[in-house]
């Protein structure tokens, strides 16, 4: 075809040369660099500049107003040459499903997407299979929308708990970060459209996000903050990176050349382009210079500060032809190139169907006691509690939420599931949502993107608890919590309230009195305080936030119609404090900022505000509370089942010079069918370097086990897996040395443990 193409092109280019005007190098047909260099210096800058924003007052215009609304509700659009075949395509949000208005001006159509599980539930799945078909779903409404390239998926390491968009990440971990973004990246591009991982790099927290100077180590940044992007760009070899808001110790990373170019391009191979954060960075030509090749969502100064820069000589025109090169190089790949006719169509049910079920497998099961959960099927009774319950939260606010058509409460959940719930309850809590409601008044415009405060937990009046208790045969409580982009969450948020605690106390000591079981739902986005209160409740599950379908998914799991096997991908702590970052971390810091102009705050050497001190290195999460011995409320890796699991050692292999491979027999020794999550982590030698006690080197996940079934799973360690990056070398390097492969269901419950011998080894960048 190519061939072809080029024939007709040369035959076209043969028939000028005898007197016509010359063809233009077409989009496809002439190659890139042939269609740049019949780009004026003027396209060229636009074609580098998003066309811009409705709705946004940046203090600054869009520069080319006619064709961004293509997709209303999109994030950006590209610039259009049609002379060359160029066309514009569409950006839009992720990662919980894509994100674009749902209703369009003069027309009575619909354009719903699908809420699916936030990041951190898809994650808890522990399942990169799960997680890629998920990717296809949500690609192919991209596709069928008429979406080119997904703004997702985001996955910064939960540094802390109170970062505001953790709901959107994976885990405290990189590993897990990396394979869970390069599944959803695989699912995504399945269906010949792009994603985007984002935010490149160490965009750990909201408060003053745009201007804060994040003070990392080279080794923190090698081994935590970088290693998941790293293992996403080689593994799944996204269309698009999104350069971060932070500066990275002094330099803004989106005009960061070290990181756009030495390390994503050179070091690790990455061949599409760099996208900046929305109105992310400063200067035009550093950016471009940097490798930061599109500047998002498009700025008039932008254009005119590059077109100028070239003239001057302050921007080699080369670097302007470099970035559009790699732009081209993606448009080509896109749908809207290739001409595709979306349908507006994509299959809702289908994947409402697909959410739904999906979302049970990610959910973690952290107390139960009796085996409250199952609820018997002759349970037909529930006194639900919790304002949460009727009002259901499918996922966080900014970005990163979706328009999606309906969500599924707890009450309609268990509706569906044919469960009478207490009516009086039901009545109270409706009631008192409305008031609450009414009197925070309704968010419109721009606020509807910032977080939203939720009403206190209601106080039952002691009357209504006595009925629901003699009326009842089980109590549910739900928890909620909900945050997002531009705040970060609060102590208070990390805390239960007093009403939220004497909710717990009380419905669970007067429902054990009469020997009723109470069970605790969480629906939240990011780790809250468990140590205090978890000790009344007779089971915990932690739905997160699971999209449209949450309360039917939760509803099949405490029916036992699904079976948990989530794990946790971060650690609960007891007290927020015991995490080494919160020393450094913006604890009630963050100033209500305004979109496109956030806080900004450079210059004040404000702590935390100003600048962000990494003190505690690589010691993130688990790292840190087993290095120093913490007890911690739920460990990372923990999850429980409805049934039980056996674990045995088949066989370790020596594979090669520098690898080895571990079987692990799993047996279903419980009585329902189920999936475990095994874990393998490493320890290196003592007394050679400054290793944590143990870091997670692979997992893996059974099928679903019938009663009595086993599974062998293969986990597989090379000695590049267990490299520190040591930063006077430059260079990644292993001690030789006897190292300890622990084989558990937790990073505190290891149950194999081998040692084998690795040797030394050094690895280049
Ligand atoms: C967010 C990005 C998002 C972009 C476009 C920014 O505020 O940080 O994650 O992709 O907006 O909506």
């Amino acid at each position: 075809m190519k061939y072809i193409s080029f024939v007709f092109s040369g035959v076209i280019a043969g028939m000028c040369l005898a007197g016509c005007r010359p063809a233009l190098p077409r989009l496809g047909e002439a190659s890139l660099d042939e269609v740049v260099s019949a780009l004026t210096l003027e396209e060229k800058a636009r074609l580098v500049v998003g066309t811009g924003m409705t709705g946004f007052t940046t203090g600054d215009s869009a520069i080319v107003a006619e064709i961004k609304n293509q997709v209303p509700g999109a994030g950006g659009t590209t610039f259009a040459v049609p002379r060359l075949g160029i066309p514009s395509i569409v950006l839009a949000d992720g990662p919980a499903g894509l994100r674009i208005s749902p209703t369009r001006d003069n027309d009575t159509a619909t354009y719903y997407c699908t809420y699916f599980p936030i990041g951190t539930l898809l994650a808890s799945s522990w399942n990169t299979g799960l997680v890629e078909k998920v990717g296809q779903a949500i690609g192919n409404e991209v596709l069928e929308y008429g979406v080119d390239i997904l703004l997702a998926p985001a996955l910064n390491i939960h540094r802390n708990p109170l970062c505001g968009r953790n709901f959107e990440y994976y885990s405290e971990d990189p590993l897990v970060s990396g394979q869970m973004a390069a599944a959803y990246v695989r699912g995504v591009q399945q269906n010949g459209v792009g994603t985007t991982v984002k935010h490149f790099a160490v965009n750990n927290q909201e408060t003053n996000r745009k201007a804060n100077n994040a003070l990392v180590s080279q080794r923190a940044l090698r081994e935590i903050y970088l290693k998941g992007f790293e293992i996403a760009v080689k593994e799944a070899e996204p269309w698009c990176v999104m350069s971060s808001y932070p500066y990275i110790n002094g330099v803004y990373a989106s005009e960061n050349p070290w990181l756009l170019t030495t390390v994503l391009r050179q070091q690790w191979g990455f061949k599409g382009f760099v996208m900046t954060d929305w109105f992310g960075g400063k200067d035009a030509l550093a950016q471009m210079k940097a490798g930061n090749d599109m500047l998002q969502p498009g700025l008039s100064k932008q254009y005119t500060d590059l077109v100028e820069g070239v003239k001057s000589g302050a921007l080699p025109e080369e670097v302007l032809n470099r970035n559009v090169k790699n732009i081209l190089s993606v448009i080509l790949k896109t749908p809207k190139f290739k001409g595709y006719a979306y349908s507006n169509k994509p299959d809702l049910k289908a994947h409402a169907r697909i959410t739904r079920e999906l979302a049970t497998e990610g959910m973690v099961l952290l107390k139960n006691d009796r085996q409250a959960l199952p609820l018997a099927s002759d349970i037909r009774t529930v006194a639900l509690f919790g304002c949460t319950s009727y009002d259901f939260i499918s996922g966080g606010t900014g970005s990163g939420s979706v328009n999606g058509a309906y969500t599924v409460s707890l009450l309609k959940g268990l509706q569906n599931a044919g469960v009478m719930v207490d009516d009086g309850l039901r009545q109270a809590y409706l009631s008192y949502l409305e008031s609450e409601n009414r009197k925070a008044g309704s968010k419109s415009g721009q606020d509807k993107f910032k977080p939203v405060s939720r009403p206190d937990e209601m106080r039952v009046d002691p009357a209504l608890l006595r009925s629901a208790v003699a009326q009842n045969q089980v109590a549910l409580v739900t928890i909620g919590r909900s945050s997002g982009e531009f705040l970060d969450r609060r102590l208070s948020d990390f805390s239960l309230s007093a009403n939220e605690l004497a909710l717990l106390r009380e419905v669970s000591e007067a429902f054990h009195r009469a020997g009723k079981k109470v069970v605790v739902v969480l629906n939240i986005g990011g780790v809250i305080e468990t140590a205090s209160w978890k000790k009344w409740p007779d089971a915990i599950l932690c739905a997160w936030q699971a999209g449209q379908e949450g309360g039917n998914s939760v509803a099949d799991i405490l029916f036992g119609k699904a079976t948990p096997s989530g794990k946790l991908t971060m650690t609960f702590p007891n007290r927020l404090t015991d995490h080494a970052s919160t020393a450094n971390f913006p604890i009630d810091k963050t100033a209500d900022i305004g979109i496109g102009k956030q806080g900004e705050k450079r210059g004040t050497n404000e702590k935390d505000v100003d600048y962000t001190n990494y003190a505690e290195g690589i010691y993130v999460g688990y790292r840190w509370f087993d290095k120093q011995q913490i007890e911690v409320s739920y460990p990372f890796g923990y999850g429980l089942s409805y049934t039980s699991f056996h674990y045995s050692l088949q066989s370790l292999s020596k594979e090669g010079p520098d690898a080895y491979t571990v079987r692990v027999n799993v047996t279903n020794t419980g009585t329902c069918a189920g999936k475990e999550i095994v874990q393998l982590y490493v320890q290196a030698p003592a007394g050679k370097k400054d290793k944590p006690v143990r870091e997670l080197k692979g997992f893996a996940k059974t099928k679903s086990l019938a009663v009595g079934e086993s599974q062998q799973l293969k986990l597989r360690v090379s000695a590049a897996d267990l490299a520190s990056f040591d930063e006077t070398q430059g260079r990644w390097v292993v001690d030789a040395g006897q190292y300890v492969l622990s084989i558990g269901a937790s990073s505190r419950d290891l149950r194999i443990k081998v040692e084998v011998q690795m040797p030394a080894r050094v690895y280049d960048l």
